[in-house]
């Protein structure tokens, strides 16, 4: 399959602030790429580089074989954008909006009207599609804005932090969306700050972390770069969590990571089982009291923290709780209150 979205060395800087550090990425068409990343990774600026809006500092991009400074026009004919900030007009029906889109890409007007009907009807907006857009919700018109990007049936589709601001529903229906879309042979780069997202939707994973690209690959390559499973454990009492943290440390295993605010510390393991068992006695000799300690396989969450030692996000969308992998507890307690 060839490559349909590729940079090579792209920097940016904003005055001394550098955006983005020499940025390589190379994505497959008919495939989706998310560029994961806290606020303030580079995500944005890297999708403002390749849909032409910003002009790289150094190093080149290409999206379908067009090159974004020297092909701009060609390029833009071939790729939809749903930016951070929705994009439409407040004054205008929704419906208009979309036939609106369909004249920038010369659609004949009766491929107009059926399109934007279409994308009404997708995003479940068909009864809403004739009131202007200024009476829809915040997730409205997202949705809208992210159907606006797909009226002209653009092989490539980009779209930065599409389910931000999105209630966990339609971030569902928007996700099967673009499984469809992907599986007509629609080659998409996504931004997103949820591991979760990334780990449904992508088949390739790019983190970005203060305008550097810290690991390339698929969510199974970047899970097992941690190797076997991760313990975890959380402490009942906050003032504890140091000592948890040196327990942990003696295990000799690796750095363990931590989580202040959620009174958790976790450290990969390539002896699963009988790390849990000795990080459970040193811990209870300890006198730590626990309110969990488990063993399960990295998530995208630990991979990050290993690589960042930050988390992504500092609030996980609500769904996220349900998907995380499965854990074996062999210590659960309530906290005496
Ligand atoms: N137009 C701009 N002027 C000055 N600084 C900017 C501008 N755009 C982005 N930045 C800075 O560049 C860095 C990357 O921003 P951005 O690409 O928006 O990150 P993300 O989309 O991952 O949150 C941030 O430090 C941001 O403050
Ligand atoms: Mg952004």
């Amino acid at each position: 399959m060839s490559v349909m979205i590729e940079t090579h060395g792209v920097s940016k800087a904003f005055g001394s602030t550098i955006a983005l550090d020499r940025v390589n990425i190379a994505a497959e068409g008919g495939r989706v790429l998310a560029l994961l990343g806290p606020n303030g990774a580079g995500k944005t600026t890297l999708v403002r580089v390749l849909t032409t809006l910003l002009l790289p500092d150094a190093g080149w991009a290409k999206v379908a074989g067009f090159d974004v400074v020297k092909d701009a026009t060609r390029l833009r004919s071939c790729i939809g954008l749903a930016g951070q900030y929705a994009a439409v007009d407040e004054t205008m029906t929704g419906r208009e909006n979309l036939e609106l889109v369909g004249r920038l890409y010369h659609l004949e007007k009766k491929v107009r009207r059926e399109r934007a009907q279409h994308v009404l009807e997708l995003f479940g907006l068909g009864e809403a599609g004739d009131r202007q857009v200024k009476t829809y919700s915040g997730g409205m018109r997202r949705r809208l804005d992210v159907g606006a990007s797909l009226v002209g049936r653009p092989p490539v589709l980009i779209l930065d932090e599409p389910t931000t601001g999105l209630d966990p529903r339609s971030r569902l229906d928007l996700w099967q969306f673009i499984e469809g879309l992907v599986a007509d042979g629609t080659t998409i780069l996504l931004t997103t700050q949820y591991l979760e997202e990334a780990d449904r939707l992508a088949h390739q994973i790019v983190v970005l972390d203060v305008g550097r690209v810290i690991a390339d690959g698929t969510s199974d390559q970047l899970k097992n770069q941690l190797g076997g499973d991760v313990v975890e454990a959380r402490v009942s009492d906050g003032s504890q969590l140091k000592a948890a943290v040196s327990i942990l440390a003696a295990l000799d295993e690796a750095r363990p990571q931590v989580d202040e605010s959620q009174r958790r510390v976790s450290v990969p393991t390539h002896t699963g089982a009988q790390t849990l068992i000795t990080a459970a006695r040193m811990l209870s000799e300890a006198g730590i009291s626990l309110d969990d300690l488990a063993l399960h396989r990295p998530s995208l969450d630990d991979v990050f923290l290993a690589l960042t030692g930050h988390m992504a996000a500092e609030t996980a969308p609500e769904s996220g709780a349900a998907s995380q992998p499965p854990r074996r507890s062999i210590f659960r307690r309530r906290r005496a209150s």
